[in-house]
């Protein structure tokens, strides 16, 4: 559950494109707002009735990280946004059952990873990854993520994700929801304090600080996606030390100058 405003959300994720990647997709701008005909044409309420999944999609990706990035439909599915016309719009789109298709379910990850790179290398060691290779049985980013929604659940996706797989019926390790539940308990703490550091940093305008203090969060946030809990439950351990000592140390110096005016 997040409890900063949407607006407030929307200025975050904007200020840290801008701060860490330097607008790479040219307009950081909603990608709502911009013309392309797959947004013009699949917007249309209409498909509530005539093609209910067409409208959820939709409804899905508007308003996410991804559109607020300025990420359109054609990042991920290719197709021609200058044409007005379906089946020229269409061109070069294959079925997603097509296994040359790059949302065909095995290719997930590779698709997501063009942009999440850590990401996917982390992912690519997973029991997980070996598991949706060969088996068909793991998870890929869209099982926990959503399509084109691009949620992070952080704790709460323990009910809706990994208790779907990992239960006492199906008898795949059902002691990892507990460990899955204290790990992410603490990156979820972990954010908590960087929120505020972030905060406190740019009050005292030393926004630069933060830069050790993210690249510490994303890495364990990497870390995570290769589900060896062996390894990622005294790294969370660590990060969360971490993350509280500089949480503090700030705090300290806030109430000290304060104390001098
Ligand atoms: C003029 C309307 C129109 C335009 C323009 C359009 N689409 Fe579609 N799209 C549809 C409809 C309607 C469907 C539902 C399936 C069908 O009728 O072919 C669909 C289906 C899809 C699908 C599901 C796969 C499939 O083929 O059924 C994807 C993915 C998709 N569109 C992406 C895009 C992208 C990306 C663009 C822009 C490059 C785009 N669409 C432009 C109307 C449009
Ligand atoms: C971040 C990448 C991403 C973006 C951006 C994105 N999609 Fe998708 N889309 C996906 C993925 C992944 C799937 C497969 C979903 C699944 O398996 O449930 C998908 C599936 C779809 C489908 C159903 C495909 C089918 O064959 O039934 C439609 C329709 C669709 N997207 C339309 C759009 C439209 C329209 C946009 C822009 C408004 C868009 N998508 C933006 C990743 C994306
Ligand atoms: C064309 C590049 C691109 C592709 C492809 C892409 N993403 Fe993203 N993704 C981004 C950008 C840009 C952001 C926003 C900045 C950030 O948080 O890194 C983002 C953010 C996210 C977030 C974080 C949202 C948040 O609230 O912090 C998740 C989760 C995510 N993407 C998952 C996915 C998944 C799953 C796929 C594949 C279906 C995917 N992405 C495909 C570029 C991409
Ligand atoms: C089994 C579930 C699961 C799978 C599979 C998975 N993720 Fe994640 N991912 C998570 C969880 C849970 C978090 C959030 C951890 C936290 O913040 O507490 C996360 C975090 C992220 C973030 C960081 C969001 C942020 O806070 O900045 C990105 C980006 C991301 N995942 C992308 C991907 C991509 C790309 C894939 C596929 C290669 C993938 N994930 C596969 C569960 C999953
Ligand atoms: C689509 C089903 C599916 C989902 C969803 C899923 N997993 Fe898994 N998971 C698997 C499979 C299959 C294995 C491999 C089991 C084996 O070792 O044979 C696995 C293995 C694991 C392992 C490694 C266990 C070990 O000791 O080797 C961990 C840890 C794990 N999952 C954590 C999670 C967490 C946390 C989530 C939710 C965020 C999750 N999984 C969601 C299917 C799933």
């Amino acid at each position: 559950m997040r409890r900063i405003p949407p607006k407030l959300d929307k200025f975050m994720i904007l200020a840290c494109l801008f701060a860490v990647l330097g607008d790479p997709w040219g307009s950081a701008a909603s990608a709502a707002g911009r013309s392309e005909s797959c947004v013009e044409c699949h917007k249309d309420d209409k498909f509530r009735v005539q093609n209910k999944k067409i409208y959820d999609y939709y409804q899905e990706w508007k308003g996410s990280a991804h559109d607020l990035a300025g990420l359109s439909c054609t990042a991920c599915h290719n197709g021609d946004p200058a044409k007005a016309a379906k089946d020229e719009a269409h061109v070069g789109i294959l079925p997603q059952s097509d296994p040359a298709s790059p949302f065909y379910f095995k290719n997930i990850p590779k698709t997501c990873g063009g942009c999440h790179l850590p990401v996917l290398e982390r992912f690519a060691q997973s029991r997980h990854f070996e598991q949706l290779k060969t088996t068909g049985r793991g998870p890929n980013c869209i099982t926990c993520h959503g399509a084109l929604n691009a949620r992070v659940y952080s704790t709460t996706i323990i009910q809706r994700a990994c208790s779907n797989c990992h239960n006492a019926k199906t008898k795949n390790h059902p002691e990892i929801i507990a460990q899955a539940q204290d790990i992410l308990g603490r990156l979820n703490h972990a954010n908590g304090y960087r929120k505020g550091l972030k905060f406190y940093y740019q009050s005292v305008k030393k926004p630069e600080a933060m830069g050790k203090v993210d690249s510490a969060y994303a890495d364990t946030i990497n870390f995570w996606h290769e589900f060896d809990f062996k390894k990622l439950g005294p790294r969370s351990q660590d990060l969360l030390a971490e993350l509280k000592s500089l949480y503090l140390e700030a705090h300290k110096e806030e109430s000290s100058q304060g104390d001098g005016r």
